[in-house]
C-alpha cells in the first residue's frame, strides 16, 4: 500500500473535519484481516479472487492497484480538466449537471463528493446547498485534492471542506451526509463493495448516493466507432497534452472492464441501497446511477 493511501487509511483529517462528522480511524471497527477458511491448507493453491484485481487489462496484485491508479492520476492532475473538455467535447459537463440536479438537495443540507479530484460535482453541489450548506470534497490523491482546492477558491467557495481520504474507507460518522456523490471514481477503486458500503455507511437514512460513471453504450453501431475513437484517440490525445499516453489507455481500459449498467445496479442493491434508479446518457456511453438509503 502507498504511503498516501496510507495516510488516508489512517484518518487525517482536516481542520474543519469535527464540524464534518470525521471520524477518527481508530474509533472505525478493524477490518477483518483476511478471513482464513477452514480446511484451507487442503485447497489447491488458487489465488483468491479478492487478491489480484484488474487495473485496466492488466491483473495486478490488488495490494497494489492504489498505488498504480495513484500514480495515472498524479501523472495528469494538472491537465485533467482539459483533458476531459477535450476528450468528451465538453460532455462531461452536462453529464454532471443533469446528476447534481437529481440530488434533490436543500439549503443547509450536507453533501459528499468522494473521489471528488478537481471538484466538478462539488462546485455544483456548493450552489444547491447555498453558505449554510456543507460540503466536503474528497480524494486518495493529494495531487487531485489540490486542484480541486485551487479550482474551488477560483470559483469563490470559501466554506468547503477537504480530506484526503480513501473512498473505501471513508473516516465520516455514520449518517452524515444528506447526498454522496461519486463521479467516474468507482471504476478507479481497489474494492468498488467496499466503497459503496463506506458510501451507504456515511449517508443519513432517506439520503441518497449519486454514481456517475462510464458504462455501456446501447446501441451496437455506436459501440464500434466509440471504440474506435477510444483506442485510437484518446492515448494519443492524452500524450499530446498531457504527455501520458499510459494513462490514458488506462482511463480507455478501465472503462471496458467497469460492470455495465445492470451489474453496477446489483453491486449497488447488494450495498444496501434501495430503489436504485438508472439513467442513461449520451446512449449509455455514461450512466448515472441513484440509490438511496432507507
Ligand atoms: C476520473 S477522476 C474523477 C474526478 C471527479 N470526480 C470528476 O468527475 O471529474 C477519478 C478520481 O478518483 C480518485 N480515486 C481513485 N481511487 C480512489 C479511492 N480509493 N478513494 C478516493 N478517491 C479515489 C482519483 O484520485 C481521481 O481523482
Amino acid at each position: 500500500m502507498s504511503t498516501q493511501n496510507q495516510t488516508a487509511r489512517a484518518g487525517a483529517q482536516p481542520a474543519s473535519a469535527q464540524s464534518a462528522g470525521v471520524q477518527s480511524a481508530e474509533s472505525r471497527p478493524a477490518q477483518p484481516a483476511g478471513a482464513q477458511s477452514v480446511g484451507a491448507e487442503s485447497m489447491p493453491a488458487q489465488p483468491s479472487p479478492e487478491r489480484t484485481t484488474h487495473f485496466g487489462y492488466q491483473t495486478v496484485d490488488a495490494a497494489d492497484k492504489a498505488r498504480l491508479v495513484g500514480e495515472v492520476f498524479r501523472s495528469v492532475a494538472g491537465r485533467y480538466d482539459l483533458m476531459n473538455d477535450l476528450m468528451s467535447f465538453g460532455a462531461h459537463r452536462g453529464w454532471k449537471r443533469f446528476a447534481a440536479s437529481q440530488s434533490a438537495l436543500r439549503h443547509g443540507d450536507a453533501v459528499l463528493d468522494a473521489a471528488g479530484g478537481s471538484g466538478d460535482m462539488a462546485k455544483l453541489l456548493a450552489r444547491q446547498v447555498g453558505r449554510a450548506g456543507r460540503v466536503v470534497l474528497t480524494d486518495i490523491n493529494a495531487a487531485m485534492l489540490a486542484e480541486g482546492k485551487s479550482r474551488m477558491l477560483d470559483a469563490g467557495l470559501a466554506n468547503m471542506e477537504y480530506a484526503l481520504a480513501d473512498a473505501e474507507q471513508l473516516p465520516f460518522d455514520d449518517d452524515t451526509f444528506d447526498c454522496v456523490s461519486m463521479a467516474f471514481g468507482l471504476r478507479n477503486v481497489t474494492h468498488p463493495r467496499e466503497a459503496l458500503a463506506s458510501l451507504h455507511r456515511v449517508l443519513r437514512p432517506g439520503g441518497r448516493l449519486l454514481v456517475l460513471e462510464f458504462s455501456k453504450p446501447l446501441i451496437p453501431w455506436l459501440n464500434k466507432i466509440y471504440d474506435g475513437y477510444s483506442f485510437a484517440v484518446i492515448p494519443a490525445l492524452g500524450k499530446l497534452v498531457a504527455g501520458d499516453e499510459s494513462s490514458y489507455r488506462y482511463l480507455v481500459e478501465s472503462i471496458r472492464r467497469h460492470p455495465d449498467q445492470h451489474a453496477l445496479k446489483a453491486l449497488m442493491r447488494g450495498a444496501g441501497f434501495d430503489e436504485v434508479k438508472i439513467h442513461n446518457l449520451s446512449a449509455g456511453i455514461v450512466a448515472l446511477h441513484i440509490g438511496f438509503k432507507y
